[in-house]
Order: C-alpha cells, then sequence, then structure tokens
C-alpha cells in the first residue's frame, strides 16, 4: 500500500490510483503553478496552488512543552495474572493480551534534538485494555526533581535553554539548571540519577521503566495495597559512556530512534516485564519509614522485591510518525478499575497538567477521536461538537437524565464496570506546606551513590565535574559542591578537585542500608538482540568467516555490518560480501563490538585507527580471528588486552565467546586503565588509548 493508501479500509479514506485535490477532483499537473503566459505573473485562480501551499503552511502543531523528542512503537502485553490478588483491572488477569502503543522520550530537548543527550527518558505506556485505555506514563528514572507538582514549570524553565539565547539545546549542563538544583536540594536524588550512567542510555531496550508514583490497587474484594511499577528490559539495563553520548549526538542525532525501529523491523522485539512492588495500604501511606506519596523517594528492591506481572513486547513501527508518535496523547489520568491514584502532590498536578497542555497542542477537545488515541473497547461519552469533531454522532440526547434516548448511555455501578474509586476519608485544613518526612533531601542520594559500584561511581564524579565545570557561576558549583558534600564526602572531594575549589564540609547521612538492585554493572552475559557487531575486512579476507559470524549473531538477534576501507562488493570467487561502511563513513559509536576478520591486511589509516581505538577506549568487545590480530596490533590495540575476543576462526567458540562478551556489554576490567577517557595514549603504553 502507498503512502495515499486506505489504512482503515473505509470507504473515504485516501484512495485510487490519481492525484486529487481534498475535494477528489482529479489534477493533470501538481508541479507548476497555473500563470498568465509561461514568464506571466501567477493567477489567484490557481485553487490548486493556494490549497497545496495553506496545508502546508499548518503541516506543524506545537511541540510538547516537554518530552518533545520522542520514538514509539506497537506491541503488546501479555499478563502472566499474577496481580490477579492485588487488583481487579481486567487487563492484569491471567492469560489476556492487551495492544499497546509505547512513547519513549528526552525530557528537556526540542523535537529535532539528539536522542543521546543526558537527561531521564520518558517511557509512556497506552494500554488499549476492555475496560478503556490506561496510560502508565513513566520514566526510566524512579525518583523526581519535584515533590510538589506546583515547582514543575520552576524545574522546567530552569532545566530548558536560557530564555535570552536559547542554549544549550537539551542539556542539564548550564547555569540556569545548576542555579536551581542546588538550590531546590528535594532535586538531589534524581540529579545523582541523572548524571549516572542512566542519565545516557545504550537503547529503549536497555532501560529501565517506572511509574514513579505509589499507586493504590484494588482487587475483587474491595482490599488495596499500595504499589509502585517497574519495567525491566530483557535485554538488561545498559548505557554509553558519556564521550560516546557525545560523539553520537553529532554522528547519528536519531541513534535511539533508528535503533529501535531498526531493530524491531529485524525482528529483534524489544522486551520488557512489568513488576510491581506490593506495600501495605495501611493508612500510612508509608512503608519501612519511606514516606509512599514523596516521589524523590524510592523503596529498595531489597524491602520490597518487584514481583513480575507481564510481559510487553515492541513488534511493530508505527507507519506514519505524525500520525501516531506526534499524536498520541499520554494522561496519568487514564486510569481502569483497579488502578487508581495516592494522594502524592507531584501525581495530583499531573491529572490536571496532561489534558490541559493536550488542548493546545492537538488544537481543540477531540483529539482522543485520532486513531492513536481512540480506546480499543467501545465510547459512549456525551462529549459533543468542538474543533475538529469527526464523528457523526447520532442520537438526539447528549445529556442525562433523558427519556427521548430510551435513558442511555447508562451509568454503571463497579459490579458493572463502572470506576468508582475505593473509599477513602480525605480531611485536612488548607495549606501550603510539605510534611516533615518531605524534608530528607539526601539520604537516598547517598545510598544510590554508595549502592553503585566503583566504575559507576567514576562516571558520577565525571558529570558532575563536566556539567558543573560548563557553569560560568562560580556561587552556582560552590552551591552544588555543598549540596554533594551532604551526599557523600568522597563525592564531593573528587568533584571540587575537578573543578579547583575548595572541599565543603557535609553531613552525609550515617546509617545508609545499600541496595544492590540500583546497580547495573553485571556478571551475567545477557542477550544480544538488536546488538551491532562491526566486521572489518578487505578483499583479501576470510569471507567465509565472515559468513558464519553473521549467522551466529543473527541467530541471536544481533547484526554483522561489514567495514571495508572502500565500498562496494567483497568477492573470493564462490562468494560475494556486500560492504555496509567504509572507513570513511563508519564510527564506532554504531557498533557494541568491532572484530577483524582473518586474512584482512593492516593498513596504516588513521581512521582505522580511530575505530578500533575510540572502540577500545569505551570498553568494547574487539575482537579477530586468524591472524586480524595483526589489524589490532597495527591500530596499537594488544590482543591480550581485556576484552579482545581472539580464536583461530570464525568457528563456534570465537562466536560463541564474542556472544559472551557483547552480552556484557562492556569490559568493565579495562575501565581503571582508560577512565580518563578522552586523555590520549600515554607514550609506549597504546593499551591505555
Ligand atoms: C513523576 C513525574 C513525571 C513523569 C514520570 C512524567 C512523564 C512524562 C512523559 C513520559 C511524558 C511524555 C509523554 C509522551 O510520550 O507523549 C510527559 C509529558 C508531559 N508531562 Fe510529565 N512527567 C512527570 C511529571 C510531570 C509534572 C509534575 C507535570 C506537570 C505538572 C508534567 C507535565 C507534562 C506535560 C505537560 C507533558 C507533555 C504532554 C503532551 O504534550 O502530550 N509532567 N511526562
Amino acid at each position: 500500500m502507498g503512502p495515499t493508501g486506505s489504512p482503515d479500509g473505509t470507504e473515504r479514506a485516501q484512495a485510487g490510483d490519481f492525484l486529487t485535490t481534498a475535494q477528489g477532483l482529479r489534477l493533470p499537473d501538481t508541479d507548476h503553478s497555473l500563470k498568465a503566459g509561461d514568464r506571466g505573473p501567477t493567477l489567484l485562480e490557481d485553487f490548486h496552488l493556494r490549497e497545496k501551499i495553506t496545508h502546508f503552511d499548518h503541516e506543524r502543531i506545537p511541540e510538547r512543552v516537554v518530552h518533545a523528542r520522542g520514538s514509539a512503537a506497537h506491541g503488546v502485553f501479555e499478563s502472566y495474572g499474577t496481580a490477579a490478588s492485588v487488583t481487579k483491572a481486567g487487563f492484569l488477569a491471567g492469560g489476556r493480551q492487551t495492544e499497546v502503543f509505547v512513547r519513549f522520550s528526552t525530557v528537556l530537548g526540542s523535537r529535532g534534538s539528539a536522542d543521546t543527550v543526558r537527561d531521564t527518558r520518558g517511557f509512556a505506556v497506552k494500554f488499549y485494555t476492555d475496560e478503556g485505555t490506561f496510560d502508565l506514563v513513566g520514566n526510566n528514572i524512579p525518583v523526581f526533581f519535584i515533590q510538589d507538582g506546583i515547582k514543575f514549570p520552576d524545574v522546567i524553565h530552569a532545566a530548558k535553554p536560557h530564555p535570552d539565547r536559547e542554549i544549550p539545546q537539551a542539556q542539564s549542563a548550564h547555569d540556569t539548571f545548576w542555579d536551581f538544583a542546588s538550590l531546590h536540594t528535594e532535586a538531589t536524588h534524581h540529579v545523582m540519577w541523572n548524571m549516572s550512567d542512566r542519565g545516557i542510555p545504550r537503547s529503549y531496550r536497555t532501560m529501565e521503566g517506572f511509574g514513579v508514583h505509589t499507586f493504590r490497587l484494588v482487587n475483587e474484594a474491595g482490599a488495596t495495597s499500595l504499589v509502585k511499577f517497574h519495567w525491566k528490559p530483557a535485554a538488561g539495563v545498559h548505557s554509553l559512556v558519556w564521550e560516546e553520548a557525545q560523539i553520537t549526538a553529532g554522528i547519528d542525532p536519531d541513534f535511539h530512534r533508528r535503533d529501535m525501529a531498526d531493530g524491531i523491523e529485524a525482528g529483534a522485539f524489544l522486551e520488557y516485564e512489568l513488576g510491581i512492588q506490593v506495600m501495605p495500604d495501611d493508612g500510612s501511606d508509608s512503608f519501612e519509614g519511606i514516606d509512599l506519596l514523596d516521589p524523590t523517594k524510592l523503596v529498595p528492591e531489597e524491602l520490597a522485591p518487584v514481583q513480575l506481572i507481564g510481559k510487553l513486547t515492541l513488534n511493530r513501527n508505527p507507519t506514519n510518525f505524525f500520525a501516531e508518535t506526534e499524536q498520541v496523547a499520554f494522561h496519568t489520568g487514564h486510569l481502569v478499575p483497579g488502578i487508581e491514584v495516592t494522594d502524592d502532590p507531584l501525581m495530583q498536578a499531573r491529572l490536571f497538567s496532561y489534558l490541559d497542555t493536550q488542548l493546545t497542542r492537538l488544537g481543540g477537545p477531540n483529539f482522543a477521536q485520532l486513531p492513536v488515541n481512540r480506546p480499543h473497547c467501545p465510547v459512549n461519552d456525551m462529549l459533543r461538537d468542538g474543533m475538529h469533531q469527526t464523528a457523526v454522532h447520532t442520537g438526539l440526547a447528549p445529556y442525562r437524565p433523558n427519556s427521548i434516548d430510551g435513558g442511555k448511555p447508562l451509568v454503571a455501578a463497579a459490579g458493572e464496570g463502572g470506576y468508582v474509586q475505593v473509599a477513602r476519608r480525605i480531611e485536612g485544613t488548607p495549606v501550603r506546606a510539605n510534611p516533615a518526612s518531605f524534608d530528607d533531601h539526601y539520604s537516598q542520594a547517598t545510598m544510590f551513590y554508595r549502592s553503585l559500584t566503583p566504575v559507576e561511581q567514576a562516571h558520577i564524579v565525571e558529570a558532575f565535574t563536566f556539567e558543573l565545570g560548563k557553569c560560568y557561576e562560580q556561587v552556582i558549583k560552590e552551591r552544588e559542591l555543598q549540596v554533594l558534600a551532604n551526599v557523600d564526602a568522597d563525592l564531593c572531594a573528587q568533584v571540587a578537585a575537578g573543578l579547583g575549589l575548595p572541599v565543603p564540609k557535609g553531613r552525609p547521612a550515617q546509617d545508609v542500608v545499600l541496595s544492590s538492585a540500583l546497580s547495573q554493572v553485571t556478571t551475567e552475559p545477557g542477550p544480544i538482540a538488536g546488538r551491532k557487531i562491526g566486521v572489518i575486512a578487505d578483499a583479501g579476507a576470510d569471507l567465509a568467516g565472515i559468513g558464519k559470524l553473521r549467522k551466529a549473531a543473527e541467530k541471536l538477534g544481533a547484526t554483522v555490518l561489514v567495514i571495508a576501507p572502500v565500498g562496494g562488493v567483497l568477492a573470493d570467487g564462490s562468494r560475494e560480501v556486500i560492504v555496509d561502511r567504509t572507513l570513511l563513513t563508519a564510527r564506532s559509536v554504531e557498533f557494541d563490538a568491532i572484530v577483524v576478520a582473518g586474512k584482512t591486511t593492516p593498513v596504516s589509516d588513521i581512521k582505522l585507527v580511530l575505530l578500533l581505538q575510540e572502540a577500545f577506549r569505551h570498553l568494547k568487545v574487539l575482537g579477530a580471528w586468524g591472524d586480524g590480530t595483526a589489524v589490532l596490533e597495527a591500530a596499537g590495540i594488544s590482543a591480550d588486552s581485556p576484552g579482545v575476543v581472539t580464536g583461530p576462526s570464525a568457528a563456534k567458540p570465537f562466536t560463541q565467546q564474542l556472544a559472551a562478551a557483547v552480552g556484557l556489554h562492556r569490559v568493565w576490567d579495562r575501565a581503571p586503565n582508560v577512565m580518563a577517557s578522552a586523555v590520549p595514549p600515554a607514550s609506549g603504553d597504546a593499551q591505555h588509548a
């Protein structure tokens, strides 16, 4: 079907072989305007010209005020039924399958900004359930910058580009953000996560997702539990390294978008399991001393294990980015029976904000009728008229009570699927204040930092040093150092050293219980579906070996891309291999691993040296079979270095070892030698490139 095909098969959808006006009039020409002679002025009479240009003039709609840059996919959610004891939500009953649409996004950048910037990622899931649409509008970070939604405009104004020059784009590394963060210390925990590797994910498929807020689940019997939602990626939780993220923003600003679309097209679907942490709803809204209404706090998995309740598979790319990804409208108020919100003041403001902003973004109140937003269950809403009304309603009585339409639509009791909030008592004196339990801004930031491995901690030090190093105002750097002093003295001292500033004294929490679940470094190889392996080869290379490697990689859902000095085809008589990248078009950031095919001749080309050394510096797996090791050695990389996989041929032992190494994501053992990531090789020690 062509782009003007009839996707929904309806009679009046775009169809037919001939180009027409919007009114269906066939057109003889769309390349020349109607003029008074071929050198004469254009005639106002040219209705086709005016229609074409007018429509074009209005092709853009306002981008989202936050999360403008995003990418999405369709998929399916299969419930395990394991949540049935805590919620009556029908789509979470055993054996149920529900269609979903998921949009991933960055928060700060505008629509055209780069994917790999340091930022929180949105992880918004629309479940088209039989009982109405449920949106789980989460992030890849389990806590938030603010405790009360009234601060949202403040944090976003501070983080967005400076209002005078509108720079920097999609970055937190600037004065206004750190001015706010250093004064508004409840942001500290979220800031720690943003400065950690979580702020630069490798791929959407390697991100965790979190509902952030505490939700109230209600079961068939009316019993309630307090719950936090988690998405656990099947591919593990993995990130870029900072230099790689920066290079990628220039080399391929669409890195995450491309990665997801390519993966889905190749059949390497993105998979996540949905999990819940279940806490008792005992009236205290707290658990083990943690205030569950404070969105700057998480519940460590060691205290409340994540119970898996279903599986999400993203298996279909949108056919039209604008119609689906751009026009989708998520809303925290899209709830279904069995899932309710709590009194978290951040959530309460969100319940207002999404519908309100979408009225402007989508040009009126009828955007729920857009195909991507339309529920997959019957709708009978009595909402009428308004801009862009596309429904042709029948009936005379969009009001209740009525007798004209037989009293319909009816209201539904809880037993008939009606959304009836569980009874809870609400009382209090109007007050603009936080509970005292919201005052602890540091202890969980300390827990997060200290729960990480040394290499992850070093990345945080590097990130703070970079971000504050980009600020102009000395007083802002000093104030943020004071914040860090209250998180961890060592962290503060290292960042202060990098900034060349004195180390302030703080009072970090003493008795913090660590949570190893917060670290993303793994010692068990994970799946490699969606990963990209570059193979360096030339005209004389072992093409049969490349074939074996490709077969082994594709079986695991990974892709092999051949990199040769020039483009075209490599041939050895019986076999042909297409060159995917040349030394000019390849950059290391595209690959999760780079191997050299046997019989490839070493060449002294600076681009090849850069390719291999950059991958080495970014802790990626390198490899070679046969005498391909000579190419590595020529680039100054010893075959004995950690994370360099070698073998006599591209047979199974080599490919298995390679897959296991890629499955570990990075060669962490190499980190101490290359930690000063942008530093050139020390003379005589090429391994430290
Ligand atoms: C836990 C805190 C929050 C999370 C996890 C979160 C998550 C998200 C996500 C994932 C999106 C992108 C939706 C999409 O892909 O279309 C989004 C958009 C948005 N968020 Fe939030 N958000 C949070 C807090 C807030 C708060 C406090 C407000 C305002 C009071 C807010 C207002 C908005 C707005 C206005 C949009 C744009 C929506 C649109 O144009 O469709 N968010 N948020």
